[in-house]
């Protein structure tokens, strides 16, 4: 289980969006360095927490954003969004009932680090470039 680090390849040229994005990655961060410095179960619930509650907050945003200028690829990137809600959810679910096992570190990486990166540079990214050659002024 590795920690992401920001990189230029990340930013979808939006310095709002890039902003939400690099706190996202931190949150996605201190849960890896929760998991792996085996901190207690009420220290890694706290900072799981911290990450559910960002994520949800970062996502409503897009699809705020999404909505009030009329982006015709909301449906499949609120999709996307509707998954890793669920996969957070199964996340928490097992923590809940199994604790940090080496299984959780795992789904935490694969389903989590992986999908995060991947979504910004496939899904996010075609967004920045409605939002810039709109030229769409988020704020
Ligand atoms: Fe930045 Fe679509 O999440």
């Amino acid at each position: 289980m590795e920690k992401i680090r920001w990189k230029n390849s990340l930013s979808v040229g939006i310095e709002l969006i890039d902003n939400q994005h690099k706190q996202w990655i931190e949150h996605y961060n201190n849960i890896v360095e929760s998991l792996t410095s085996q901190q207690d179960r009420a220290q890694i619930s706290k900072t799981l927490g911290f990450l559910i509650d960002y994520t949800e907050g970062h996502l409503s945003s897009e699809e705020k954003y999404m909505t009030a200028n009329k982006y015709a690829g909301l449906p499949e990137h609120k999709a996307k969004h509707d998954e890793l809600r669920a996969t957070l959810s199964a996340l928490v679910k097992e923590f809940e009932e199994e604790g940090a096992t080496t299984q959780l570190s795992k789904a935490v990486d694969t389903f989590l680090g992986h999908w995060l990166i991947n979504h910004i540079q496939e899904v996010d990214m075609k967004f920045g470039a409605f939002v810039r050659e709109n030229k769409i002024v988020l704020s």
